[in-house]
């Protein structure tokens, strides 16, 4: 065979699997989890019981806006993700206090892949 061929073959395997090895290196040195299922059951509750229903229940300072189930939440979801959103400072930004940005994507991407309840 043509050494010239062959040369390029062996660059392009390499290349392959070069580029293989680093995305896997990668994915798991940013520490980025691939979840292909996110719900309510499986993510989004615990994230509202954590920052929201303190306020958002029948015996909060917000009790007129309760958080406490999958109805409740997605009711209000576009209203949600406006005010989660919002910059400190911002009058209406809830949590009042602020919440961490994965938490506010992993609200966002349940909205984005369908609202799944369990
Ligand atoms: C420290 C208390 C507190 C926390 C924690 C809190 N909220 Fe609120 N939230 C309020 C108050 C007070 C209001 C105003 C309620 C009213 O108008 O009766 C409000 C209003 C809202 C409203 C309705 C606002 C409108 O104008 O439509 C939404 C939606 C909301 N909050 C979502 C959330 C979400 C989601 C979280 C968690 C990520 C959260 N809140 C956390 C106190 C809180």
């Amino acid at each position: 065979m043509n050494s010239k061929i062959l040369t390029v073959i062996i660059a392009v395997i390499v290349a392959v699997i070069w580029s293989c090895d680093s995305n896997t290196f990668e994915d798991i040195s940013t520490g980025t989890v691939i979840t292909d299922t996110i719900s309510y059951e499986g993510q989004v509750k615990t994230i509202i019981e954590t920052r929201c229903t303190g306020c958002h229940s029948p015996s909060g300072r917000a009790s007129s806006v309760p958080l406490n189930n999958y109805q409740q939440v997605t009711r209000s979801i576009d209203r949600i993700i406006d005010l989660i959103q919002r910059p400190a400072g911002d009058p209406f930004r809830m949590p009042p206090n602020g919440m961490p940005n994965t938490e506010i994507n992993t609200i966002i991407d349940w909205k984005n892949k369908g609202l799944t309840e369990k």
